[in-house]
C-alpha cells in the first residue's frame, strides 16, 4: 500500500523527493503497463469541483477513474448549492461521505485547504492561483521521459510568475535540477511562495535564482517551459500584459543559445505568437503533447496512491 494513503494533495511543497519520484515510478508503470491497474479503482468515485473552465484536467481525471473501474462526478457550483451559499464545511463532510476522493479547481487556495481541512477523504488541487501540482507532476515525468534523469538539467520557466510557474519551480528543485526564473518585473512569483521554494532547493542542493533577462533564463537550459500570459481571472489585464511580456515570447532567437537538445514544455492551453512561437510549439523541441498525455498517468498515480 502506498504510504500516501489518505493524502490531501494541495501543493508538492508537502512532498518529499522520495515520494515525488515514487509517483512518477507509479505513473511510468501505468503508462506502460495500464491493463495491470483496470480494477484498481473499481466501484470506488472521485467528486470534481471546477470553478474555472478546463479541458485536459477534467477530461483526464474522468479517464483516469474510469480506466482503473471507478466514476467521476463533474460539479459545477453553478448547479450545486456551493454556488447558493452552502458551507465550505457541509459540502466537504457530505461529500466525504459519497465519495472516496475530492478534487477542486478554484482560483482561491484557500478555499482548497479549508475544503480539505473538512474533508474526510483525500483532496487534490486540480488549479489555484497559487499551485498546478498535478501538472507539474505531469511535467517532472515528461523531462524524466525525455533526459533519463534530472541530474545535472538546467530547468528554466519564462513567462509569468503565476501558479504554473510557483509549481514548476518547486517540482524543478525538489529534483535537483538547477531552476531560474524570468518574468518582467510586476509578474514574478508569490513572494511567500518563492521563500518556500528557495528552502526547498536548499535542502536539496539544488541552485534556484531569478532574472528579469528571458534570454540570461535560456543560455544553456535543457527545459524552456512557458505558460499563458494572461491567466484565468485576469482577462481585463491582456492588453497591460501583452505589453510588459513584450520579449518574452519562447522563439527560436530566444532558444539560440539553450542546450542544443532542449525540450519545450507548456501546460495548456496556449496562444501561438504570444507567449511561444509556432515554430517553437510545432517544432522538434516540443514535448506539450506528451505532457498533456502524461496528466493522465501521473492522475492515475496520485488516485490509487491517495485512495485507500
Ligand atoms: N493544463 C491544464 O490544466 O489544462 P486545462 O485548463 O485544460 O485543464
Ligand atoms: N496559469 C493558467 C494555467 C491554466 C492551466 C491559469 O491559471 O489560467
Amino acid at each position: 500500500a502506498s504510504n500516501l494513503q489518505q493524502q490531501s494533495i494541495l501543493t508538492l511543497l508537502d512532498f518529499s523527493a522520495e515520494e515525488i519520484k515514487q509517483l512518477l515510478e507509479l505513473a511510468a508503470d501505468m503508462k506502460n503497463n495500464p491493463g495491470a491497474y483496470y480494477t484498481h479503482l473499481a466501484h470506488r468515485s472521485l467528486g470534481m469541483i471546477f470553478e474555472n473552465a478546463s479541458t485536459r484536467t477534467r477530461v483526464s481525471f474522468e479517464v483516469a477513474m474510469t480506466q482503473m473501474g471507478g466514476h467521476s462526478l463533474f460539479l459545477s457550483p453553478r448547479d450545486m448549492q456551493i454556488g447558493r451559499g452552502e458551507p465550505i464545511k457541509d459540502t466537504a463532510k457530505v461529500l466525504s461521505r459519497y465519495v472516496d476522493a475530492l478534487m477542486i479547481r478554484t482560483n482561491d487556495h484557500g478555499k482548497v485547504e479549508a475544503l480539505a481541512d473538512h474533508a474526510d477523504v483525500p483532496v487534490i488541487n486540480a488549479l489555484t492561483d497559487l499551485y498546478h501540482p498535478c501538472q507539474a507532476l505531469a511535467d517532472l515525468l515528461t523531462v524524466q521521459e525525455q533526459k533519463g534523469s534530472f541530474q545535472g538539467l538546467k530547468s528554466a520557466f519564462i513567462g509569468d510568475g503565476n501558479n504554473v510557474a510557483h509549481s514548476w519551480m518547486i517540482a524543478s528543485v525538489k529534483m535537483g535540477m538547477d531552476a531560474v526564473l524570468a518574468a518582467p518585473e510586476g509578474y514574478g512569483p508569490d513572494p511567500g511562495v518563492w521563500k518556500q521554494i528557495e528552502q526547498a532547493a536548499e535542502q536539496s542542493g539544488a541552485s534556484v535564482t531569478r532574472t528579469r533577462d528571458p534570454e540570461e533564463a535560456a543560455e544553456g537550459a535543457d527545459v524552456i517551459y512557458t505558460d499563458v500570459w494572461t491567466s484565468m481571472g485576469y482577462e481585463e489585464e491582456q492588453a497591460k500584459r501583452l505589453a510588459a511580456f513584450k520579449g518574452f515570447m519562447i522563439s527560436e532567437e530566444l532558444t539560440a543559445n539553450a542546450a542544443k537538445d532542449y525540450i519545450f514544455l507548456h501546460c495548456l492551453p496556449a496562444h501561438r505568437e504570444e507567449e511561444v512561437a509556432a515554430s517553437v510549439i510545432d517544432g522538434p523541441h516540443s514535448a506539450v503533447y506528451d505532457e498533456a498525455e502524461n496528466r493522465l498517468h501521473v492522475q492515475k498515480a496520485i488516485l490509487a496512491s491517495v485512495i485507500s
